[in-house]
């Protein structure tokens, strides 16, 4: 936790072999919390926000940045593709850490999360109760009738691209399974209710309805984030709507995340205080959650990290 930073000529310390001020310096900044002010997104998923709304304007990335994000998010949904054919029964989640790192590295880039805040590992593993970040370990096998959350975020050239799936493993019961299209609805639902200069609430609202008319619940301490040469920063993207949030319009420009964690049972979630990352559901009951990154155009929407061989909007699982 409290070793110290290497100097901008070291070597990064998360073993990418490149200069530090090349590799995870610009991270590290922007996730240092003496940096951020209380009211942005400050960390993780971004941090519930509400109460304190210091805001800044989020960033409107010109045509040559945008071009530099669909590249960074591309590659994220490359990896994504490579990754699917891992995730099955008897596989470890470190063996999955290890091939997402690997497969980034070979391809020259630099994963986002390892050493973020100090997180860790390279990916988020979110196995059943588990809402997010959780950490990938070699002593966790995947099950049938499991799902798992597997989380990527690479750094392209000093852009972020992030996206997550929800797989099913083997068979599972019909509720998990109907939990799972839900989340993945939901995801789109969202999506599809962004439109230029409209409120970031739209999202939200098109979210909890869809949870609501099947009886789960949003997630609500953890949120989408805006995303470029940052990991996290404004706008926070909530999954439901706040009347403090009806204001924010999403103007051309804008890139952030959608990331519903929809639960079977209670909303509220609760974070191991050994690890310090991994969030569960209060009430030990399953959580899914789906990512895309989007950039809002002049005329609609773009999703930077739509995959090949994943599953495509519309599918029913
Ligand atoms: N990828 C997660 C998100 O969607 C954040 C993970 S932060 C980490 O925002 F430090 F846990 F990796
Ligand atoms: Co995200
Ligand atoms: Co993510």
């Amino acid at each position: 936790m409290s070793e110290k930073k290497p100097g901008r000529n070291d070597r990064c310390y998360c073993g990418s072999g490149k200069k530090y001020k090349q590799c995870h310096l610009e991270a590290d900044r922007a996730g240092n919390p003496s940096t951020v002010s209380a009211g942005q997104v400050s960390e993780s998923s971004g941090l519930p926000t509400l109460g304190r709304s210091r805001r800044r304007d989020p960033l409107s990335l010109s045509p040559v940045e945008r071009e530099s994000m669909r590249k960074a998010c591309k590659f994220n949904a490359q990896l994504m593709d490579h990754m699917r054919e891992f995730v099955v029964p008897g596989v470890t989640t470190e063996e999955l850490d290890r091939r997402a790192d690997q497969y980034t590295r070979d391809h020259g880039h630099t994963p986002a999360c390892l050493g973020y805040l100090g997180y860790p590992k390279t990916i988020c593993t979110s196995v059943n109760e588990v809402v997010c970040h959780g950490i990938p370990s070699d002593k966790q096998v995947l099950r049938d009738g499991d799902i798992i959350n597997v989380d990527l975020t690479t750094i392209v050239d000093g852009w972020y691209g992030d996206q997550s799936e929800t797989f099913m493993i083997g068979e599972v019961s019909d509720k998990t399974r109907d939990l799972v299209q839900v989340t993945f609805d939901c995801l789109f639902l969202g999506i599809r209710a962004i439109t230029p200069g409209g409120s970031v609430n739209d999202i939200g609202r098109a979210i909890e309805r869809e949870a609501h008319r099947h009886k789960f619940s949003v997630v609500k301490e953890y949120q989408g984030h805006g995303i470029g040469r940052k990991f996290h920063q404004d706008p926070s993207v909530l999954h439901y709507p706040h009347p403090r949030h009806e204001d924010i319009r999403l103007q051309p420009g804008y890139c952030f995340t959608v990331e519903p964690m929809i639960n079977e049972g209670t909303w509220q979630t609760a974070l191991d205080r050994k690890d310090g990352w991994t969030v569960r559901t209060a009430d030990g009951m399953r959580s899914a959650q789906f990512e895309h990154t989007v950039l809002v155009t002049e005329t609609g929407i773009e999703i930077l990290t739509l995959t090949e061989n994943g599953p495509q909007e519309g599918d029913r699982f």
